[in-house]
């Protein structure tokens, strides 16, 4: 076990949790791309200073984001109608005047921003991986294939104009360097412009024991205590805390210039909560790291056991968090045969590391297996609901988070 260097205010991070070494999450190499597969420490702890929870180790970014980026952000209903509704709330509070301008960091397929061009509302996205900025710009999405940082921002700035808000979801947490972000943020906003972002939560991710959270591309997993050190650190206020249903547990955190917009008592609320769950101890993550093994230990001691039945077991969804299970876990083809994505960009290919091929779902819906492990656990709903057939011919399904269970 070895320290770190807090990437917020330069503090020391105690390693607490080590996921041994690992690809890249979403790497999902092609058959022949995986001789030239490469692996990376992957551990994680808490700042002593300003509590934020982080990797120890970077990963490079080419490593991570490739034009032929797998993730598409509408891939789930849930998940489409949930950033509509986010783009309608924005239209009716900070997008009213006259010549509002909203700026969105990796906007991914265009989920959000969709609602506001159909709206004819100024915005710009700013996503670097190539495939899934030109589906957005196939929506009428105006996008910067870009990463944000300061000077990204200085130049929207001068091309459009300060942005009255700038949203991120589900990739402020992967940014390496938040105070640079941070910089752009304050070059770009107005005075009384607001940066929304909603990212998994570290509350819910101990609580559910979901280690499969962490991967490379999750550098930070936030608190509401440590985005309020980061935010004041960065000159900026946070003024609204909100949970959010996706992830399997998210928080909206609003930040603003200091004095301009008052804060809501949620701040305070959930400052209080995270103290009596102790989330910025280390005793709290060492305790973690424990129903982790714990967690290693019961699913491939199931995997084996199905085995020796002769039961067929295989895996449902593809997303980074197969990744982190299937190498911490040593879960390769003997145990998972395949795994089935709804992604059109991720089937023919492999889950980095453990070599698992990704097929599509109908791959499982023909021949149901007697038992599927979940790994996209977090559209529970929306799967299960989905493939009722399964389990009415008596298939179960593998669970893993908060403990291995069958339901
Ligand atoms: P996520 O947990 O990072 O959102 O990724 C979920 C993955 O699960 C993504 O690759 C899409 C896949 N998926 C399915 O295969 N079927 C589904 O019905 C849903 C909702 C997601
Ligand atoms: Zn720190």
């Amino acid at each position: 076990m070895s320290n770190g260097i807090c990437r917020i205010c330069g503090g020391t991070v105690k390693e607490t949790v080590n996921l041994g070494r690992q690809p890249s999450g979403n790497g999902f190499p092609l058959p022949h791309e995986i001789e030239h597969e490469r692996s990376f420490p992957l551990s994680a702890g808490t700042c002593d200073s300003c509590t934020m929870f982080q990797l120890l180790d970077d990963v490079p970014s080419e490593a991570k984001y490739r034009d032929e980026y797998p993730y598409h952000a509408s891939g789930s209903a849930v998940h489409r109608a949930h950033f509509e509704a986010n783009a309608r709330r924005f239209l009716e509070t900070e997008l009213t005047g006259p010549d509002a301008f909203i700026v969105e960091i990796g906007s991914n397929d265009g989920v959000m921003l969709a609602t506001i061009a159909q709206a004819g509302v100024r915005h710009l996205g700013v996503e670097p991986c190539r495939e899934v900025a030109d589906v957005a710009r196939g929506r009428g999405i105006q996008v910067l294939g870009e990463f944000f940082n300061e000077n990204t921002a200085a130049a929207i700035r001068a091309e459009h104009g300060p942005a009255n808000m700038v949203f991120g979801a589900n990739c402020i947490a992967h940014i390496v360097d938040l105070r640079r972000l941070l910089q752009g943020i304050d070059t770009l906003l107005t005075p009384d412009g607001v940066f929304i972002f909603e990212e998994p939560y570290l509350g819910s991710v101990i609580a559910q024991n979901a280690f499969d959270m962490i991967y490379d591309e999750h550098v930070h997993i936030f608190s509401v205590r440590s985005i309020k050190a980061m935010a004041e650190l960065a000159g900026f206020e946070l003024v609204n805390a909100e949970p959010v249903p996706l992830h399997g547990g998210t928080m909206r955190y609003t930040i603003a210039r200091p004095s301009r917009r008052a804060v809501a008592p949620a701040v305070a609320e959930f400052l209080a909560q995270e103290r009596e769950q102790r989330l910025a101890e280390h005793g709290t993550i060492e305790k973690f790291a424990a129903a982790v093994r714990k967690i290693r230990e019961d699913l491939t001691g199931l995997l084996g056991d199905l085995r020796a039945q002769g039961k067929r077991v295989v895996g449902y969804g593809a997303p980074a968090k197969v990744t982190t299970v299937t190498n911490y876990c040593g879960i390769g083809t003997e145990l998972i045969p395949f795994v089935v994505d709804s992604t059109p960009s991720k089937q023919g290919r492999l889950v980095a590391g453990s070599h698992i091929p990704v097929l599509e779902p109908g791959a499982f819906s023909a021949d149901h297996p007697d038992y599927a492990v979940l790994f996209a656990w977090n559209h529970a709903e929306e799967i299960m609901a989905k493939e009722q057939a399964f389990r009415e011919r008596g298939g179960r399904w593998i669970l893993y988070v908060p403990d291995v269970h069958i339901v």
